[in-house]
């Protein structure tokens, strides 16, 4: 039987109609029950506490009914995540092998969670996906949402975290609290802003408190949600960060391979003269699939604009030549902007 302690603490939320106390105080007893091998009345209770079908099947945003509480930021009045419904899967995105196998090893566990809890155990909640832009870090967050059937939650850690230090664990707290209520992937983009700015900023004392802040929430979560951050620079991520991660992806330019897969997806239902040959893939050597995605698009529409009906290869090539020009103005500017 459960603690008196608890039993006492859970009647005393519930007539003070103290929902955050109660859902804890039970989590807390279920816990209790779980330790004690009784799984049959742990997994009661928690279909009891999350509903009878929050294991196995999951909702969409607005069947949960989370649009009106997303959270907001105190000082600028700004939402603190964005709400997403998924609608690419993952047969729309190339992987590579150890991705592509972790990312089923993923769905695996979630998809029989409850085998997992029956024995106490809780599948992969923590994620972490590093690499450079533009190589699938965000689409496969929402392919994983997708498939998991469940609302894409993206949390900018940039919006996050305020000039006022306080309210960055304020606001913290108040992501947390809504990952915690529902079942959804939690995105936490930019991830590498929270480390970044300890090493910048004069306050690095309350910055580290903040950081300490987010570890500890990481470390008490116990809700369902899956949460996966995504960084560019995991370089400047310390250890006590990469500790918190079960899994960790790394996402990269695409191979040959992946190239010739990219171009298949990317131009389905489009008439072509051309093979997918190795001079055609070398073309796109060294560039991100969100960079060979938006050269393909504009090849693609200077065919529709030339007014022929299959894409040819110099299409392809003045996209190409597009792109170079685009990259050389983006890295002027950029370099003005550093100057100043
Ligand atoms: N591996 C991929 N497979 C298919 N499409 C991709 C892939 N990677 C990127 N794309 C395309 O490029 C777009 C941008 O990629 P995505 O947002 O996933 O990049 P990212 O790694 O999250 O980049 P950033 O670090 O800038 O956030 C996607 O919406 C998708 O259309
Ligand atoms: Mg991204």
């Amino acid at each position: 039987m459960a603690s008196g302690k608890l039993l006492r603490q859970l009647i005393r939320s519930g007539v003070d109609g103290d929902d955050t106390g109660f859902r804890s105080i039970s989590e807390a007893l279920i816990a209790e029950e779980r330790q004690k091998h009784h799984n049959l009345l742990a997994n009661d209770l928690e279909k009891i506490l999350y509903g009878s079908d929050s294991l196995s099947s999951s909702k969409s945003v607005a069947q949960l009914n989370l649009k009106q509480s997303i959270p907001v930021d105190k000082e600028r009045g700004l939402p603190l995540l964005e709400l997403k419904e998924p609608v690419r899967g993952l047969n729309e995105v190339v992987l590579g092998d150890t991705n592509r196998e972790s990312i089923k090893r993923i769905l695996k566990e979630y998809n029989r969670e409850e085998i997992l809890r029956s024995w106490g155990m809780r599948p992969v909640e923590r994620v972490l996906f590093c690499g450079p832009p533009g190589c699938g870090k965000t689409i496969s967050a929402e392919a994983l949402a997708f498939e998991l059937n469940r609302p894409l939650c993206i949390i900018r850690l940039d919006s996050v975290v305020s000039s006022y230090l306080g309210e960055t664990s304020a606001n913290l707290r108040k992501v947390f609290d809504f990952i915690q209520s529902s079942p959804v992937v939690a995105l936490f983009d930019e991830f590498d802003a929270l480390g970044k700015e300890r090493a910048d900023v004069a306050e690095h004392g309350e910055l580290k408190r903040v950081v300490n802040t987010f570890l500890q929430m990481l470390d008490g979560f116990s809700g369902q949600s899956l949460i996966i951050a995504a960084t560019n620079h995991e370089d400047i991520l310390d250890s006590a960060i990469w500790r918190r991660f079960e899994d960790v992806l790394a996402f990269e330019y695409p191979t040959v391979a992946q190239i010739k897969n990219l171009l298949g997806l990317k131009l389905r239902g489009v008439r072509r003269e051309f093979e997918y040959t190795k001079q055609v893939t070398g073309l796109f050597k060294n560039t991100s699939h969100a960079d060979i995605e938006r050269i393909l698009k504009r090849a693609i529409k200077d065919m529709l604009l030339d007014g022929e009906e299959f894409l040819k290869l110099e299409h392809i090539q003045h996209a190409l030549k597009n792109e170079k020009a685009r990259k050389k103005s983006l890295t002027k500017s950029t370099r003005k902007t550093a100057a100043k």
